[in-house]
This record gives structure tokens, sequence and C-alpha cells, in this order.
């Protein structure tokens, strides 16, 4: 073990088999274009996010989780990285970075980073020499390209389609001017993907990961895990996507969960296990069923994975206890901590996609002409609820920022400020992800509602934000941030990441009865109020009267 892989914070750094701090923790997701501005450019920055750093203590959050700030084009607001060792100058400097590590350790929080290894930027240095290179270089060898199909190659190499919409390949004009070579990109064009059976290409991310776990981070959650290896020969993907497939074959696909991407994970497990302070990785691992997630944190792999199962669940009190039960069966048995999520970056936040039809389409985003818009108060109430269920929830779950202050989706966003490349390789088909990435209100009456202090902001945040200020939530006890800090609390006293959960009978089949430790868990998913039972209530998502729970509302009671 070489010297620097000690660290001032011996709390952080200590490490504890069966009890590491990632087998409980809540891990607060910031994006950090969104989260504080203190450079007043209209993009958040890290000087934003350490001068907020104590907002989080008084959350009551274990960690945070940093969307990437690497080096970037932004075309994909930094999940198309040019420089993987470096902090983008709209985000602010490396040392911003050392500092805000050094104050959130300081404070006993854990810092997770983002690393994007399926795709780097076209701007990467590599792709810039894979362009100049010619055909069959080891340049181009770090990506995937082929030679086009057709006559003249002028089809596409493969059927494969984008995540983002539009084909999943691109033609490169040849240094001598003519038409050539394609490439992969599985999400915008300008994010092509890496070739994960080059040996360089592994050897480059292993150096990566040293890079930041030298710095000190304390994880990285791991974006598209699921899609670095494809299929040898890259065979056309049957049956094609298209508008009727189904979750479960959009995932049975040549390049979505194949085996050799845990081959990856277990080198990297050796490479964190070097560390001290019991470091960990997440992974963005889209799988059809929680068994199939479940294979990503095999206790060689990684040490988390998003529980989407769980996130795409309906509010539904059966399928609810069916995906609860599946996975505190499926993480256990592979000795993982099961993790609970309900927003992030990606999806509509779930105060409003609660309250739509699980019969619409969630990954299209919202907008103007949705087929079907949200009641936000229903919305947020079954938010409020949900949060209630789920941080009762033995294991670690993730809160994704804004969602402590109710937020919902921004729905009325003009087309011309859209900025996410699911709006534009759709031609406006799919609205995409703006919505859930407006700028948080902080202060109800400052410019840019105290996202910085010049009023500057990437995407315009609705007027009737100032209502979910956080001062504004800060006097009033009914506020969701309130419940949230509330609910984080009890949930640290009474240990209940570490507990276990023991279903309660007698209820009626729209709720959801739980007891975890000393905290009974009563969740109406029904219309009609339900009687509580006995004990004292320590938390509640909406006032509770006569000892009755009303509909889309959520209770911790303690044993009299
Ligand atoms: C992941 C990220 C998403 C990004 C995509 C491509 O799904 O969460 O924001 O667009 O990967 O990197």
């Amino acid at each position: 073990m070489t010297s620097q892989l000690t660290s001032p914070f011996p709390a952080i750094r200590e490490t504890r088999p069966g009890a590491e701090w990632w087998r409980t923790a809540v891990i607060y997701q910031i994006y950090p274009r969104s989260f504080a501005d203190a450079s007043g450019d209209g993009i958040g920055d890290l000087p934003g996010v350490t001068a907020h750093l104590d907002d989080l203590v008084a959350l009551g959050v274990d960690a945070v989780w940093l969307s990437p700030f690497y080096r970037s084009p932004q075309n994909d607001h930094g999940y198309d990285v040019a420089d993987y060792r470096d902090v983008d100058p709209l985000f602010g400097t490396l040392a911003d970075f050392d500092d805000l590590l050094t104050e959130a350790h300081t404070r006993g929080i854990r810092v997770v980073v983002d690393l994007v290894p399926n795709h780097t930027s076209s701007e990467h240095p590599w792709f810039q020499a894979a362009l100049a290179a010619a055909p069959g270089s080891p340049e181009r060898a770090r990506y995937l390209f082929r030679d086009g199909k057709g006559e003249h190659g002028e089809l596409p190499p493969n059927n494969w389609e984008s995540v983002f919409g539009g084909d999943g390949w691109t033609r490169v004009t040849e240094a001598d001017g003519t038409p050539g070579q394609w490439y992969l990109h599985l999400f915008d064009a300008t994010q092509p993907d890496l070739d994960w059976a080059n040996p360089e290409v592994q050897e480059e991310f292993r150096s990566i990961l040293r890079f930041w776990l030298d710095r000190g981070v304390d994880g990285f959650r791991v974006d598209v895990a699921h899609g670095l290896v494809k299929t040898d020969g890259l065979p056309d993907h049957l049956p094609p996507v298209d508008a009727e497939a189904t979750e479960a074959s959009l995932h049975e696909s040549p390049y979505w969960g194949q085996e050799g991407v845990h081959d990856v994970y277990r080198d990297w497990h050796e490479i964190l296990a070097e560390y001290d302070g019991d470091r960990a990785l997440c992974g963005e691992a889209w799988a059809p069923t929680v068994d199939k997630t479940a294979l990503f944190v095999r206790p060689d792999e990684m040490q988390q994975t998003f529980n989407f199962p769980y996130l795409l669940t309906a509010w539904d009190a059966t399928a609810l206890r069916e995906v609860i039960s599946e996975s505190l069966r499926a993480y256990p048995a592979v000795g993982a901590p099961a993790t609970w999520v309900l927003s992030n970056h990606d999806v509509i936040r779930h105060a409003s996609r609660l309250a739509l039809p699980q019969s619409e389409r969630h990954d299209d985003g919202l907008g103007p002409d949705s087929p079907v818009l949200p009641d936000t108060v229903v919305g947020l109430r079954r938010a409020r609820a949900a949060t209630t269920l789920m941080l009762a929830l033995p294991g670690s779950a993730y809160l994704y920022q804004g969602e402590e202050l109710g937020l919902p989706e921004v729905a009325d966003l003009p087309d011309e400020v859209r900025q996410d490349p699911n709006w534009f390789r759709t031609g406006g088909e799919r609205y995409g992800r703006d919505g859930c990435r407006v700028p948080i209100p902080w202060t109800a009456e400052a410019p840019a509602f105290g996202f910085n202090d010049t009023g500057a902001s990437w995407l315009p945040q609705p007027a009737e934000w100032a209502q979910f200020a956080r001062d504004t939530q800060e006097n009033d006890p009914d506020s969701t941030l309130w419940l949230y800090r509330t609910l984080l609390a009890t949930r640290r006293e009474h240990g209940l990441g570490q507990g276990a959960i023991q279903w309660l009978d007698g209820y009626p089949t729209d709720v959801i009865a739980v007891r975890n430790g000393d905290v009974t868990v009563v969740v109406n998913l029904g219309s009609e109020p339900v009687a509580l039972p006995p004990g004292t209530l320590v938390v509640a998502s909406e006032p509770i009267h006569d000892d009755t729970l009303p509909a889309d509302t959520a209770a911790w009671l303690l044993a009299d």
C-alpha cells in the first residue's frame, strides 16, 4: 500500500468488513449543472456544491454522487467525456474538486463520482486520432469502426439503433475526402462506443479509476454498466428494435448485459480492494428483472446496482410488494445490499410520474403535447408516501436533488430551450429529460431562486417554484423538506438501513404494511382511509387525524 492511499479522514477511511458504509447509505445525487451556480453563468458548478454541503448535512444524507463534471463538449451534459482526468471549466477546476472532497469528508459525507466507460466524446483525443487514422489502424481499434454493407459500403454495418433515436451508426469521411467506415454509437453520434475487447481500453480505465481513487473518492457510479461488451461479430439485433418491442426484448440484445461485462467489474473490484475505506462501485445496469440486475453485485463484482425494476413499478400495492420481496430475496442471495431509487436525471420526477397512468410511455419525458399530463397535487402526495415507504426499507437508498423539495417534472419547457439529444434525434417526438434537470430553487425571493445571484439559468425555472424553495420550506413543518429530514433522522436512529422487514397481515390488498425493527410502516395506496395500528406515530407523509390513514399516505409508528 503506498502512502497516497491513506487519508486524513479516519472516520471516512475506516474499513469495516460486513458493515461497509454503502450497505446502508442514503446517497444524494447531484446533477452539478442544476444544483448551485457559484460563478453566476447560469450553469451550476463544483464551488456551488461545496457552498451547500451544510444543507446536505442538515438533510441527513451519508454520501453524494456527482454526475459528470469532466471536460466535455456537453452534448449529453457531461456523459460525453473528452478528458477523464480534468474538470470542465464550466464546473471549475481540479482544485475545486479537491476542495469539495475535503469539505465533504470533513462533514462525514462520502463522495461518489460518475465514470463513463461505454463511450467517450467524439472530441476525445482518441476519437480525433481515430478519425485521422486509416481503417484497420490501432487508433480505430479503440472504437467500433466497421465497413458498411451494400455495394459501396453505403449501409450501416448492422441494424442497431441509438438509445436516443435514429441509427446507432454514423459514417465518417476518410482523410482523402471519400465516404468511409462507420462507427458505433449506442447514444448520440458524439458519443462513440469504445471497444472493450481492446486491452488498451481496459488499461486506460484502470488508470482512470486509480486517478480518482488516489484523489480520495469513495466510489464510482458506472454509466451504462450493462453495455460495455458487444457480441462478437456485431450481429443484427433480432427482432429489430421498433415501437412494438417490449421492455424485456429491448434488453435481450447483442449489446446489453453480455457475460463479458462481468469480467470488467471483477477486474475493477480488485483495484478498489487495494484501497482503504470500503470504496464502492454502483452500476447503472438496466436489466429486465431484479435477478438479472443482481448479477452485477456478486461478491467479486460491484457493491451496488440501481434497482430500476423498483423505480419502474406502478403505484400499486401488489406490484410494489412483489418487487420489494424480489429485491430482498435476490440481492442478499449474492451478499449485496438491496438498493432503492425513485428518481434520477434520466426519468420523470416521481412527484409527477406517480400520477401518470402506467400505460403511458414514461421514457419520452413530458411536454405540452404529452397525451396525459399528471395532476401534480396527486403526484406530490404519492411521491411523499412512496419516499416514506422507500426510506423504511433495509439497504441503501438514492435520492435525486430536488426531490426533498417535492419538485415536479417541468412539462412546459418551450421547444427552443430543450437540450436533450433525445429531443433532437427524434425530431421532437420525445421530449426527453430536460424536465427533471431544471435548476433547483433555494430562496423564494432571489434571482433564479438562489441558484445563483445573477438570475441566469440554463433552463428556465417555473415562476411557481417559489413555493418549493428551500427557505420557504424551512419554516413549514408540513413541508416535503421536513418530511425528508424526519425520515432520514428516524431511519438513522432506528437503524432501518441495517434492518430486515416482516410483512404484516390483516390489511386490505391496497395497503402495504411492514415492520422493520421497532418501526411499523403502513402505506395506503387505495382510495379509502384505513385504521392505523396501535403505536406512537413518528412521521407521516400527510397530516393524520382520528388514527386513520388517508388515501395515498404512509406513516411510521413505534410500538407503545
Ligand atoms: C446513462 C446516463 C444518461 C446518459 C447515458 C449515456 O444512462 O444516466 O444520462 O445520457 O447514460 O451516457
